[in-house]
């Protein structure tokens, strides 16, 4: 009977398209074609009308098996195209894999030599100043015992805004602005940039200072010279010798720069057969300027004449490069993480 072998061969066809399909969306696609409310079996089961009444019940039976059959291909088929689907995944992705690390961000060497100094120095009794960065020629020279015609203003090569306002060539002016704020004795230390019309192999336009003021009754260049070496040999090691060289700046005196022994050869001027790069053979390499605070430079603040007191300036990079052995000022600006990433926690 023909509707009853057109309902039987249902499910081999479907068997047959089943094997072919290897997406769900094709799954989908099948089971409209064979089970959909247009599809091939509601169209044969359209036709039972046209049968006998006694044919009826049977091949009412056969099509609630053929259906019951077909539903199990297509389960039997959707699980095994998402196992493989599964399987396919897993493949690319590992779960066993170990999770990339966070990248673990770190200190700049520069802000670690600031961090460093400033601690040793507040360790000593120093408080933290800091003044702008732009800053007016009269806290940056002119208060400094530097006139506006004064030659020494040539030493530095300034960053103009206007006339009268300027990039602070140095941290100086801090000690200015800390004297006309506070009454002696007093004790800071001032980290900040500075800025210069300079640029080449060994000077970057901006670069970072740290100034150092101690004023009160009695201060005297011993105290200068016991701070420093203090100063130093907390940075250096213990064994570090300190040397003061005479030297000039207008609102020091008298003034002096100081050397250290040379870190890199331990003083001695040659590594090797080979002479010291650091300090050129000469075992010996400058870190600051200092001196004894100038009267005139008291006399702009108001302070009274009883008072002494001395200054430094140290340039932060360069303290970074003796102490970390890095060779080259640029790598402090290029911030290449894989130079950075070298002062992480414990370097
Ligand atoms: N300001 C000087 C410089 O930039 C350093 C200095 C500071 C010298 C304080 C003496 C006292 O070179």
């Amino acid at each position: 009977m023909d509707l009853i072998a057109a309902l039987e061969s249902l499910a081999p066809e479907l068997e047959k398209g089943l094997a072919r399909a290897s997406t769900l969306d094709a799954l989908e696609e099948l089971r409209v074609e064979f089970l959909g409310r247009k599809g091939r079996l509601a169209r044969i089961m359209g036709e039972l009308p046209a049968l006998a009444p006694a044919e009826r019940p049977a091949a009412g039976q056969a099509a609630n098996r053929v259906k019951t059959r077909c539903n199990e291909l297509f389960a039997v088929r959707k699980a095994a195209i998402e196992a493989g689907r599964e399987a396919g995944l897993l493949s690319r992705f590992d779960p066993s894999m170990p999770g990339r690390a966070f990248w673990r961000g770190s200190l700049h060497p520069t802000t670690l030599v600031m961090n460093e100094v400033c601690g040793i120095f507040q360790g000593l009794g120093f408080d933290i100043a800091s003044g702008p960065e732009v800053e007016i020629d009269h806290y940056n020279f002119e208060a400094l015992n530097m006139p506006p015609e004064h030659p020494a203003r040539d030493m530095q090569d300034t960053l103009y805004i206007t006339e009268s306002v300027l990039m602070r060539t140095h941290t100086s002016p801090v000690q200015v602005r800390t004297m006309l704020a506070t009454r002696p004795p007093l004790a800071v230390v001032a980290p900040g940039k500075v800025y210069r019309r300079d640029s080449d192999l060994t000077h970057t336009p901006m670069f970072h200072q740290i100034e150092g003021l101690m004023v009160d009754e009695g201060i005297s260049m011993a105290h200068l010279r016991g701070t420093l070496t203090a100063f130093v040999r907390a940075v250096f090691g213990a064994d570090t010798r300190v040397r003061f060289r005479p030297s000039f700046f207008p609102f020091t005196e008298p003034s002096a720069e100081v050397d250290i022994s040379c870190c890199m050869c331990g003083g001695k001027g040659h590594v090797g057969s080979e002479p010291c790069r650091v300090c050129k053979g000469t075992g010996w390499v400058e870190i600051l300027g200092c001196g004894m605070v100038d009267p005139a430079v008291f006399e702009a603040v108001d302070y009274p004449p009883e008072v002494s007191g001395f200054a430094f300036g140290l340039g932060v990079e360069r303290i970074a490069m003796l102490k970390y052995g890095i060779g080259d000022l640029r790598m402090f600006f290029e911030n290449d993480v894989r130079f950075l990433a070298q002062f992480g926690q414990g370097a």
